[in-house]
């Protein structure tokens, strides 16, 4: 494969990817997006590989040695990984980006290859190698703070480091002190003064700042971070295609840079967050630290049983499902798809109202519902389906709680306070299915459980849908 046919490749791969990105959008499209992504990245991986340009001889076979092994472990990881771990998961990958980009850095500074040809001028070679360096900089730098960042928010997803923010005083100081340093530091890297004693000292500035960072984020906030570093591992990866000179990386990392931070953002706004206020660190943690006194229950519920939910049902005629963690738990997703099924064949209206952070990753609910064969045109946004509570006869929800909880509107001194929810209170009848009164992720109370309009159907999630489904069926 000559230079030429690479080029092609690349531009071949580049289409796939925004491809992909445009499938992923929408869940009818996502498992077409996912396979321009797959047949994107084989072309690129081949392209790079078998260029002689690139690779030569022993090196390939390297490569397919590193690429098997690699291979191997991730496929045994992501048939193991459930669910539910899928965040940490991502982290642990966006922590091997940040590190590639560290060792790449590390190998272009090393590497004595000329950067031009023979002939250039002295001028031209210099300004050359101060690209060169600059690129070395940024990339080991933006990839440190990726890795250390990455492996901390593992930690805290995994439950390994606890998920109360570490303030240190004057945190806000110590990080805008690293920032001076970094930058003192690359004007010394750049004209040459201690530059390997400075690229070391400026990569444990950086491993410190992105551990710094994360530590300081409380547990509410997570979702946001590991989106963040998502973004982060993108910009590592294009500061790793500038070192190396490969136009499909860069282009690639400026993909997953932006559209991460772009679901940053939506992820701030669906949970109410100043995004600035996310990253500067330190936010969050009210809900986490102040759930041991807001999660006890304060009031009176009413409880249902399975047979009077059924009841309910089958005598409404329109009925909004909201799915939650507990349904992924429950693994009920089928059980609810088989009710829907029964209860539209009765002529009943049942549709499904999806918050953008429902369950424990983005899209979580949607890929459940799209696995248990939901119709996609009856699963709609929160923002499609929240003003249609009032003339509902009943809204389910199935092992959700922060999501539906109107404490959020109502008490600004909430933890979740200005998180938009679903009103699922503004119903005829709302049903809470969950084990026990125990709270959410954010652990804080709900007093959506005390309406005089709320019913609690009390259990396992997918053993009382089973008893629904039995009712129903009788
Ligand atoms: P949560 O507020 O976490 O509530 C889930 C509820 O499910 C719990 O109260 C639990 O109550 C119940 N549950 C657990 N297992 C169950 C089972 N087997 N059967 C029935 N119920 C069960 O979930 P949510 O309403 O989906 O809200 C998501 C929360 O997670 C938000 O606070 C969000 O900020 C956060 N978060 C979201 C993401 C993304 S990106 N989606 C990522 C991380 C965190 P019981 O124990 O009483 O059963």
């Amino acid at each position: 494969m000559n230079d030429n046919i690479a080029t092609v490749a690349y531009i071949g791969a580049t289409i796939l990817f925004i491809l992909s990105l445009g499938g992923l959008s929408n869940p009818e499209t996502s498992r077409r997006g996912n396979m321009y992504g797959m047949a994107g990245m084989t072309i690129a991986v081949l392209a790079t590989v078998f260029n002689p340009s690139h690779v030569t001889g022993g090196g390939i076979a390297a490569i397919i040695v590193a690429l098997l092994i690699g291979g191997s472990i991730g496929i045994y990881a992501s048939r193991k990984v459930q669910m539910t771990q899928m965040p940490e998961l991502v982290a642990l990958m966006h922590s091997l980006v940040g590190l590639a980009a560290c060792i790449v850095g590390f190998a272009s500074y090393i590497d004595t290859t000329p950067l031009a040809a023979s002939g250039t001028s002295a001028a031209d070679l210099a300004a050359i190698e101060a690209v060169h360096e600059v690129e070395i900089y940024l990339g080991i730098l933006i990839g440190a703070v990726t890795f250390s960042g990455s492996v901390i928010a593992f930690g805290k997803l995994s439950g390994k480091i606890g998920g109360k923010p570490l303030l240190l005083p004057g945190r806000h100081m110590l990080n805008l002190a690293a920032l001076i340093l970094v930058v003192i530091f690359g004007i010394l890297f750049t004209g040459h003064h201690a530059a390997t004693f400075v690229l070391l000292l400026m990569t444990l500035i950086a491993l410190a700042f992105g551990v710094h960072l994360v530590m300081a984020i409380g547990g509410a906030d997570m979702p946001v971070v590991v989106s963040m570093l998502n973004s982060y591992s993108g910009w590592a990866a294009a500061a790793t295609g500038f070192m190396l000179n490969n136009d499909l990386m860069i282009v690639t990392g400026a993909l997953v840079g932006s559209s991460g931070a772009i679901l940053s953002y939506i992820m701030c706004r669906a949970m109410n967050r100043n995004f600035l206020s996310v990253i500067a660190g330190g936010f969050g943690g009210g809900a986490t630290a102040s759930a041991g006194a807001a999660a006890v229950p304060a009031g009176e519920v009413t409880s249902i049983s399975a047979t009077e939910t059924a009841e309910l049902l089958r005598e409404a005629k329109e009925v909004i499902i909201v799915p939650g963690y507990g349904m992924a738990v429950a693994q009920a997703q089928h059980t609810v798809y088989e009710i829907t099924k029964l209860l539209r064949e009765r002529g009943v209206n049942v549709r499904f109202g999806i918050h953008p952070v429902a369950g424990r990753m983005p899209g979580h609910m949607n890929v459940l519902l799209a696995e248990a064969k939901v119709p996609y045109d009856i699963v709609l946004e929160m923002d499609e389906i929240n003003d249609d509570f009032p003339k509902t006869d009943v809204a389910m929800v199935i092992g959700a709680n922060d999501i539906v909880n109107p404490a959020a509107q109502d008490d600004p001194t909430s933890p979740i306070a200005g998180m938009p929810v679903l009103e699922v209170w503004k119903a005829k009848t709302s049903i809470v299915m969950k084990r026990s009164m125990a709270s959410g992720y954010a652990g804080v109370d709900n007093p959506l459980f005390y309406k005089e309009n709320n019913r609690m159907l009390f259990g396992d999630a997918k053993k009382m849908l089973d008893e629904v489904l039995a009712a129903l069926r009788t």
